[in-house]
């Protein structure tokens, strides 16, 4: 799985972040193999073929929630899932758990983001689809977990597999390269998930080209 999340950045606002859609549809074409799109809570009716996922969901219930994204309705707009706790927007731990419920009761992907392997270990019991461990200090950094923080990786894999279910590990933080893809891909992630890297980069075709390739190459 290779998810890109687009983040808040001004690089992709409007009618910009259709062209990253573009970009990633053609790839994801081209390679056969899934992109999940994030993007921001008010370009979720972008066009795109393949999953889009919101960045962030609350656990409030339907009605009288004013400002509140909510699991149900995101499912009603076609949004394939949601990434849960990302570190730029942590929740409560029982918000957490609720969600992954809630996802999973209507079909939808959750990715619950952590930070170190404690975390993967505690929410790798509730069964996500997808655990996202992520070094705060290396997001947006340039710098990847990959390659600076190749044990969280490792831990963070076994962490997962010992929960015993069906839940897969992906990472992100300061990836950039396809190196860095690759290592990841090599220290046993299932995937990626990926902003600045793409986004802040100045050919969005050569680098998505470039990290779907090493997605794919190693779960072949
Ligand atoms: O959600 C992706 C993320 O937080 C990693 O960000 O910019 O380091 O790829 P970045």
């Amino acid at each position: 799985m290779f998810i890109i999340n687009f983040k808040n950045y001004e690089e992709i606002s409007g009618p910009k972040a259709a062209k990253l859609a573009a970009v990633a549809q053609r790839i994801s074409k081209k390679y056969k193999t899934k992109i999940a799109i994030a993007p921001p809570q008010n370009l979720l009716g972008i066009k795109y073929a393949g999953p889009i996922l919101a960045q962030h969901v609350d656990n409030s219930k339907t009605g009288s929630t004013t400002g509140f994204v909510i699991p149900e309705l995101l499912k009603a707009s076609k949004i394939s899932g949601s990434l849960i706790n990302h570190s730029e927007h942590r929740i409560p731990p029982k918000d957490i758990k609720e969600l992954i419920e809630r996802l999973r009761q209507l079909n939808m992907v959750s990715v619950v983001c952590v930070q170190d392997v404690s975390e993967a270990s505690l929410y790798a019991k509730e069964n996500p689809d997808f655990i996202a461990i992520e070094p705060p200090e290396l997001i947006g950094s340039g710098k990847a977990v990959s390659k600076e923080r190749p044990e969280l990786i490792t831990n963070a894999v076994k962490a997962v597999h010992d929960a015993r279910n069906n839940t897969k590990l992906l990472c992100g933080a300061g990836i950039v390269s396809g190196d860095d893809v690759r290592k990841a891909m090599e220290l046993g992630a299932s995937g990626i998930l990926v902003a600045s890297g793409i986004i802040k980069s100045k050919n969005w075709n050569d680098v998505v080209d470039e990290f779907a390739k090493a997605v794919i190459k190693k779960s072949k």
